[in-house]
């Protein structure tokens, strides 16, 4: 009977799509200490939060990623709305960035401008451990400077907050796409490069001639081994791009970052310096953070011609990470036993003067017995239950019981809070 059940349940059971995933207490726990480590953080560079809608034009991120990504070409949840319009919802944040601060005059005045934003992002790649439909990005991006130091504060700071996570077992790999004007030799000598070789995937043989680049990113074994001798984007940086780099690398701690030459990213708006952070324990998906700058985008978008870097960390990427300890401190939590009507009118209004108090309560508004109101306590991991029973509600006392030490003692009630206070160290 109870097996025909559960088939019936599973028939008609509805179950979330397949790469996007329920995040559940105590999870959700971890997820919100995280997220305030980084609004903390990021306060103290002076980045402010901006909240961005999940949809926007399609055009948005065709123009920005780039039409031959992986994202734009495969991945982009793209639909028509009810009057026609192709919309997406954003398969990442920094496009959105840089429209909303066009779009809301943030870039008028001198100085850089400081941004982030938490959220999820959707692409729709072929989920496996590390890899969702639905992610959750945390996106910080610094606009309006290509002062070196930009670059290494943005990197310095990512670096802080894996450190505050208790991740300091990341490595840094760092690279330089160089500017517009030195990726066209480059382009030019990696094009021939790439045609000299055959047994490219599809992908690459139209690739090769689009968007060469491109092919740096491809993700089959055997384009990867075809390679392997493929010239280097370093080789060919202008001065400049060249003194940038050094400058950037000389203000990192030399220990804190490798050179990574064949480090490109799956996107078509970084110029200069980009960087991902790998972590060790990952798998495949090993990269937990990403980012470079976007110098042509701004303008490319139709603003000023400003440039911008910043970085995305893949929080479920994080989170996998995390160190235990890390959320794992709950506030300790007071159960009210109340033993008849009368005590659970009482205790019911004690429930609200405790959280006002500043201490997290709860009690049974069912009529349990108080074996069953001691095994909900235990179940729930009270620190400290408060018994009221006729006797006690006579008396104007209650039973105040350490749930850890098993210890009773009777108290005055109106004691309770100040004695609770003490020995909770409130
Ligand atoms: P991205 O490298 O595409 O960069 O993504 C950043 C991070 O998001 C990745 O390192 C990874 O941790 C996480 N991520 C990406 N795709 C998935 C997925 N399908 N499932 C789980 N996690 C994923 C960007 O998105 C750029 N907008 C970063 C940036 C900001 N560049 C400049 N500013």
């Amino acid at each position: 009977m109870l097996k025909i059940y559960n088939l019936l349940e599973m028939i008609t059971m509805i179950t979330a799509i397949r790469g996007m995933k329920d995040i559940l207490p105590p999870e959700t726990g971890r997820w919100q200490v995280v997220e305030q480590t980084a609004r903390e953080l990021f306060a103290l560079y002076g980045y402010q939060e901006i909240r961005l809608p999940l949809l926007e034009r399609t055009e948005l991120f065709a123009r920005s990623i780039g039409q031959d990504t992986d994202i734009v070409a495969k991945e982009m949840y793209t639909f028509l709305d009810r009057h026609g319009e192709s919309l997406t919802l954003r398969p990442e944040a920094t496009a959105q960035v840089v429209r909303a601060v066009i779009e809301n005059r943030l870039l008028k005045g001198a100085g850089v401008k400081k941004y982030y934003t938490l959220g999820p992002m959707f692409r729709y790649e072929r989920p496996q451990k590390g890899r969702y439909r639905q992610f959750h990005q945390i996106n910080c991006e610094a606009l309006g400077s290509d002062a070196p130091e930009l670059d290494a504060e943005v990197i310095l700071m990512l670096l802080a907050l894996l450190k505050r996570l208790g991740l300091g077992q990341v490595r840094l790999l760092i690279n330089s796409l160089g500017c517009p004007a030195c990726q066209k030799d480059f382009r030019t000598q990696l094009s021939s490069y790439l045609h000299s070789k055959s047994g490219w995937c599809p992908d690459c043989q139209r690739r090769r001639d689009t968007n060469p680049l491109r092919v740096l990113d491809c993700k089959s074994q055997h384009c990867r081994e075809l390679l392997a001798a493929a010239p280097v984007m370093r080789d060919f940086l202008c001065p400049d791009c060249h003194t940038h780099y050094s400058r950037v690398k000389a203000l990192l701690p030399s220990q804190s970052f490798e050179e990574h030459p064949r480090l490109v990213r799956g996107l078509d708006y970084y110029t200069r310096t980009t960087f991902e952070v790998v972590a060790p324990g990952l798998g495949a998906q090993d990269a937990i953070a990403g980012g470079g700058r976007y110098n042509g985008l701004i303008k490319d978008l139709g603003g000023p011609d400003l440039p911008g870097l910043g970085f995305a960390i893949g929080q479920e990427r994080l989170m996998e990470i995390l160190p235990s300890e890390v959320g794992a401190n709950h506030p300790s939590l007071v159960f009210l036993a109340a033993l008849s009507p009368e005590a659970r009118e009482q205790a019911f209004v004690l429930l609200q003067e405790m959280r006002q108090a500043g201490f997290a309560a709860d009690m049974d508004f069912d009529d349990r017995s108080l074996k069953a109101q001691m095994s909900l306590a235990h179940r729930r991991g009270a620190t400290f239950v408060v018994i009221m029973g006729e006797q006690e509600l006579a008396s104007g006392e209650v039973v105040l019981r350490d749930m850890i030490s098993s210890r009773q003692q009777t108290i005055p009630q109106q004691q309770l809070l100040t004695v609770l206070a003490q020995q909770l160290r409130l």
